[in-house]
């Protein structure tokens, strides 16, 4: 038998199959062979929530979750966010390795010569209530960009989707910083382009009557190594959104948004705003142990706490504690902090957590360090789309090239009725609404 194969006995049959293995994977279509009878369809796997299927192949980003590893093209997240700038590491995600320092400058000026937005799209969001929630903002502006560059349909052409990539990353720091100004009732801010890209987003949310924005130089760097940390992560929840959208061959613009809308959720990157009002309900460090045993006993779940691939402390966690000292030296240090450092040596020592190796996430203390930096909690999720749009592009680059890539279209197990004999409305019998949904 050729090593690198897998031998699959079907007990329904007695038929023994072999299929290769590659990459530790086998292709879920050599089991379609496997049937019990001309008329079966074939064995499929069932996967919810795709806790063991690849989609793709990647050479963006590696994660071992059980040693608590982020590399992004090889290099541990570590030195890119001690060494890099955030569009350096862009730069890396996009193109695969560091660039030289005439890369870096011609493409942090087309970067940053594409950070304008057009007047119709900042009239676009002018419409919104005055109340709207940034992210909401957020993702439905990215999408009528789709409306303002008919070219972003060119998805086969590379010269294109490079156009469509450049404008993306240039106008995400714009979108995000109108979406607050709206949200707090201030006149927008034009970009600065003598502003690196950190500095250039904090200009266009905190400017004020002064000439000329300047930023904190540490806060500036602590948001630009929060950016590095959260530009890319593998297969989650946003990018296969990215990814499946994009395969449509949809352009740019509507996948973003896609990705970003799954980003939203409480459960991705809408955490940080939640472990913030957590930590407010706890108000102070003695409340925690109470807290902890109604996480316990089921009423809910720690918020920046567990992780589908990380069993370890997440890496990107350990930065941002690091960081937030370097704001809070800045800023004078947030009570919240000591709440969150108690939660974390208290859950860290019980049971419950250990057995099922839930540690901090990366969204545990990146809430705590926005509020000081001055940000809103509506604020923390268009934070994290902001450098993330770099990784869901890089991503969808690699998609587009990747021959082996079709539309996405997973399978499902229907477990429905079988054919019926249509009903006539006067002859259907009431079926009583299940107690869950109120009357209407
Ligand atoms: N607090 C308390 N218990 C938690 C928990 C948390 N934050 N996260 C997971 N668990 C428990 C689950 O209840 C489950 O327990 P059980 O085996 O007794 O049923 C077990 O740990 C496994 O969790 P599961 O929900 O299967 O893990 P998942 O991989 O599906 O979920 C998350 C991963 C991130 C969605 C989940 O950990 C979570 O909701 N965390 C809080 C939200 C958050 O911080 N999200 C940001 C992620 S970066």
């Amino acid at each position: 038998m050729p090593e690198n194969t897998l031998t699959i006995t079907d007990n329904r049959t007695n038929k023994s199959y072999t299929v290769p293995v590659e990459n530790g994977t086998i292709r879920a279509m050599d089991l379609r062979q496997i049937k019990t009878g001309p008329d079966d369809f074939g064995l499929m796997t069932y996967d919810p929530a795709y806790l063991n299927t690849a989609s793709c192949k990647s050479s963006i980003t590696y994660i071992d979750g059980d040693k608590g590893i982020l590399r992004y093209r090889g290099y541990p997240i570590e030195v890119l966010a001690e060494r890099c700038t955030f569009l350096e590491v862009a730069y890396l995600l996009m193109f695969g390795e560091l660039p030289t320092e005439k890369e870096l400058n011609s493409w942090i000026y087309d970067i940053t010569h594409h950070t304008m937005l057009h007047e119709t799209t900042k009239k676009f969001m002018e419409g919104f209530r005055y109340s709207a929630h940034p992210m909401s903002m957020f993702v439905s502006t990215i999408a009528a960009l789709s409306s303002v560059y008919p070219d972003a349909k060119l998805v086969r052409s590379p010269k294109d989707r490079m156009h469509q990539i450049v404008r993306l990353i240039g106008k995400v720091p714009s979108i995000a910083a109108m979406s607050y100004r709206h949200n707090v009732g201030f006149p927008y801010v034009y970009p600065d382009n003598d502003l690196s890209y950190t500095e250039n987003f904090m200009n266009m949310l905190w400017k004020m009557v002064e000439p000329k924005y300047v930023a904190h130089p540490a806060i500036s760097r602590a948001l630009d190594i929060l950016f590095i940390l959260h530009a890319d992560h593998e297969q989650n929840c946003s990018t296969s959104a990215m990814r499946s959208v994009g395969s449509s061959e949809t352009d740019p613009y509507l996948a973003v948004a896609s990705a970003a809308s799954a980003l939203a959720g409480p459960l991705h990157g809408g955490a940080n705003e939640e472990v913030l009002r957590m930590l407010e309900e706890i108000g102070t460090k003695d409340n925690v142990p109470a807290y902890i045993k109604r996480v316990k006993d089921g009423h809910f779940k720690l918020m920046g706490f567990g992780h589908r691939i990380y069993k370890n402390y997440d890496p990107r966690a350990k930065i941002i504690r690091w960081c937030a000292e370097q704001v809070f030296e800045v800023t004078g240090r947030s009570p919240k902090l000591d709440v969150a450092l108690e939660l974390e040596r208290i859950a860290l020592e019980d049971e419950y957590f250990i057995k099922r190796k839930l540690y901090p996430n990366v969204d545990f203390y990146s809430g705590i360090m926005y509020q000081a930096m001055g940000f809103r909690p509506e604020m923390f999720t268009v934070l994290f789309a902001i450098p993330r749009t770099a990784g869901w592009l890089a991503q969808w680059e690699e998609l587009m090239k990747d021959p082996e890539q079709k539309i996405a279209r997973p399978r499902q197990v229907y477990l429905g009725p079988g054919e019926r004999e249509f009903v006539p409305i006067d002859k259907r019998v009431p079926v009583p609404i299940p107690a869950e949904y109120p009357s209407h």
